[in-house]
């Protein structure tokens, strides 16, 4: 698909808490338009569209897939829904910008890939944070080689949330545990800066739901670089990330995962903050980054490319496997 100056319409599957935050991010982005909404329960549906100002609601999503005026879809719904909801978008013809976690496992990611590829239909994962202005920033801080070398990375995602069976972080059936939803991101970081590590130690508290309600990973790289990295959904943390140099460190003010400046601490120098606001509440940088694909006919981003995705997944097997949490499609 490669398109002309035409807005870009969306669909959005799946209207949740997150979907909610990502139409009103939509809404602020010039060239897109939120066609419909489709959900399972049609008064949801029909709340959703009318609060976000989308054309129509529908109250299944296989009926939404047949919209012609839609060009992409963006799948909100709970982890194991990934899967399932990224082939059958593909398989309508509609792109796909799905949440994160891309799958449950590599093998699904591998099966998601697959349909991008024979459909030749735009795919990504919705992995925000790596097009936000301050990740932008802080590659080219590191590049610049101002600060030197990467010593070690050390940057954690935790919240405290209620014990609930039912829920997304407790129920085995929806994809639960700290890893998947939010260990995801600080392990985005080591794999962003440091790249796919020679060894992991994960380990971490695994509930009796099957859910790892902390889990703690460290990665090790052959030249002694170190990423220290944490999960959490029972204790919460304030969140920066750090990432110590040869030369001095960078903080990545909290909440790193969705920061609006960085401060630079070089020996010998006055701390430097460099501002980094996103733009909206930092969807809106990767809405741009799926328009630019779509305008000049990509499958996939080459800034967050389907290669890592798969890295970031086979990594989150790991860990997963390390802590002891299993899913039915492992
Ligand atoms: N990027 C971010 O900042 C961010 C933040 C939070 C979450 N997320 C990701 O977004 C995804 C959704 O999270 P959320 O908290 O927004 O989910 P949610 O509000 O609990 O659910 C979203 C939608 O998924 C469907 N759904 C929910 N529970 C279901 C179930 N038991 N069976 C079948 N369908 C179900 C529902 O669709 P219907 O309306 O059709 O019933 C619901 O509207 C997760 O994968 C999460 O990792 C990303």
């Amino acid at each position: 698909m490669s398109m002309g100056k035409e807005k870009i319409k969306w669909g959005i599957l799946g209207p949740g808490k997150i979907s909610a935050k990502f139409a009103h991010d939509l809404s602020i982005v010039e060239d897109a338009q939120l066609v419909a909404v489709a959900s399972r329960t049609p008064e949801r549906g029909i709340a959703f569209a009318e609060k976000h100002n989308a054309l129509r609601s529908y109250a299944s999503y296989h009926e939404m897939l047949q919209d012609p005026e839609i060009d992409i879809v963006y799948i909100g719904t709970p982890h194991s829904f990934h899967k399932a909801h990224s082939v059958l978008c593909m398989e309508n013809g509609k792109a796909v910008l799905c949440e994160k976690p891309a799958t449950l496992n590599s093998k699904e990611l591998r099966d998601v890939l697959e349909v991008s590829k024979i459909k030749k239909t735009f795919y990504m994962e919705a992995l925000w944070t790596r097009f936000l202005p301050a990740i932008t920033q802080l590659l080219e801080i590191i590049e610049s080689n101002e600060l030197g070398k990467i010593d070690h990375v050390e940057a954690e995602f935790c919240f405290e949330a209620p014990v609930d069976l039912k829920s997304r972080l407790y129920d085995m059936n929806l994809g639960a545990g700290s890893i998947m939803d939010i260990g995801i991101y600080p392990v985005f970081l080591a794999y962003l800066l440091l790249g796919i590590p020679e060894r992991i130690e994960a380990s971490g508290q695994v509930h009796s739901s099957g859910a790892d309600q902390t889990a703690t990973i460290r990665f090790f790289y052959p030249d002694g670089q170190l990423a220290v990295l944490h999960s959490s959904i029972v204790y919460g943390s304030q969140m920066p990330a750090r990432i110590t140099m040869t030369k001095g460190y960078i903080l990545i003010q909290p909440r790193w995962h969705e920061s609006a400046e960085l401060t630079i601490l070089k020996a010998g120098y006055e701390p430097k903050a460099i501002a980094c606001k996103p733009n909206g509440k930092g969807y809106t940088h990767e809405i741009d980054e799926c328009h630019r694909c779509l305008r000049t006919g990509q499958i996939q981003s080459q800034i967050w490319s389907h290669q890592n995705s798969l890295d970031l997944m086979a990594l989150l097997d790991e860990i997963r496997l390390q802590v002891g949490v299993r899913y039915s499609v492992d």
